[in-house]
């Protein structure tokens, strides 16, 4: 029998947000898509007005692939130098010697080419030698001074979002933390989204990636700031997830779908920018630091038991957003449409051949508490739009997942 809930469309949800909505949204990076658009870089340099920019990028992709001898030939004259640093999760002493090289080569503006490492080094290094100091001396939020030396990010994988976000998330090896920034003059000027440079990307990275941007974007769309912008972007970015990750995983040459998953990445990074994440993210971000799992992998296990965790007080919400999937769940109750969509992401997971299990990922389970502490602190916990913050809960979670 069909309760009253049930037989909805998206459009006849309830109302999500009541008449005292207040929001602002700043989205300034200017978005240039396309198969080859990489050929065009030089332009989208005058058109910040730098005259001899850096690149930013990791050594793999400069001595392995022939993409940054590409990007070589396309800046031509306008290219200072190419600094190939930068490591797997962006680390404070490299961003440091980083600065210390773009600066030594005189250049006005930063390119990040590479995954989320690359682009939250180079937003360490355009702090660097736009404040001064070392990238210790500015974490924190919103307390840069000055307008950041432009930065044009091309991100190689499709998932950190980070080419659109206000964020950076840098590591002190020294100080075994991880230093969280976030800041309006973060965001790039200039994000170029070319899918043909993200196809050499391996299926295992493809999937754990491509899952990040899934978990950017179910998590905003619960989040507390969420709002009915990063809401449109958020399950737009989800929709694309589910249509086009396992065909890019499967056909890693397919241009169509490596270029939508790189819009579900950019769509969701808009979104989590706006609204934050949520509990994924602070139980992913103990697991990655204690555990050396990667950060989408780490999401990709606990997404569908933070969205079961959830479900109790926000099914409403997942209805419409497995709706918004294309899920049949329109004749389905909310509790019921919630575990369908938790079902649809385990599946997905399944699917795309990423561990499902804590155990599988070497998380021992003598670490759950010990994890389920720490996640506490994380600053992602707060936005959670269930509260999560207490330790009995955080080890249901991981518990679940293991
Ligand atoms: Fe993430």
């Amino acid at each position: 029998m069909r309760d009253d809930l049930s037989g909805r469309t998206l459009a006849e949800a309830r109302d999500a947000y009541g008449a005292d909505l207040q929001f602002s949204f700043y989205q300034p990076t200017r978005i240039t898509f396309g198969v080859g658009v990489l050929r065009e870089l030089a332009l989208e340099l005058k058109r910040v007005g730098a005259a001899r920019a850096v690149v930013v990028t990791d050594s793999f992709l400069a001595e392995k692939t022939p993409l940054v001898d590409q990007l070589r030939k396309v800046l031509g004259d306008r290219l200072a130098g190419v600094w190939t640093g930068v490591v797997a999760d962006a680390e404070a002493d490299t961003v440091d010697a980083g600065a210390g090289y773009a600066r030594s080569l005189g250049c006005d503006a930063v390119i990040s080419f590479g995954g989320g490492s690359a682009i939250d080094t180079a937003k360490g290094i355009a702090i660097v030698i736009t404040e001064g100091g070392q990238i210790r001396d500015h974490q924190g939020s919103q307390r840069l001074e000055r307008r950041l030396i432009p930065h044009l990010a091309i991100p190689t994988t499709a998932g950190t979002g980070s080419e659109v976000s206000c964020f950076a998330v840098i590591k002190d090896a020294r100080a075994k933390e991880k230093m969280h920034f976030a800041d309006d003059k973060l965001v790039p000027d200039i994000a170029v989204l070319d899918p043909a440079v993200t196809v050499g990307m391996p299926r295992s990275l493809t999937a754990a990636t491509g899952l990040d941007a899934l978990t950017h974007a179910v998590e905003a769309f619960v989040a507390l700031p969420r709002n009915p912008l990063s809401d449109g972007l958020a399950a737009h970015a989800a929709a694309l997830v589910q249509r086009y990750l396992l065909r890019a995983c499967e056909n890693p040459g397919d241009l169509v779908a490596r270029g939508q998953m790189l819009l579900a990445s950019n769509a969701a990074g808009q979104a989590f920018s706006a609204a934050g994440v949520g509990l994924c993210h602070a139980l992913a971000h103990v697991i990655g630091a204690r555990h050396h799992v990667h950060h989408g992998t780490a999401n990709a296990i606990l997404l569908p038991h933070v969205v079961r965790f959830n479900a109790v007080e926000l099914s409403d919400r997942y209805r419409d957003l497995a709706l918004a999937m294309g899920l049949d769940v329109r004749d389905s109750s909310e509790a019921v449409a919630a575990e369908a969509l938790a079902n649809a992401i385990a599946d997905l997971i399944s699917a795309s051949g990423l561990p499902t299990r804590l155990r599988d990922a070497g998380v021992p389970e003598a670490d759950l508490s010990a994890s389920a502490e720490q996640a506490l602190s994380d600053g992602a916990i707060v936005y959670n739009g269930r509260f999560a913050a207490d330790a009995e809960l955080t080890l249901e979670v991981l518990r679940a997942a293991f």
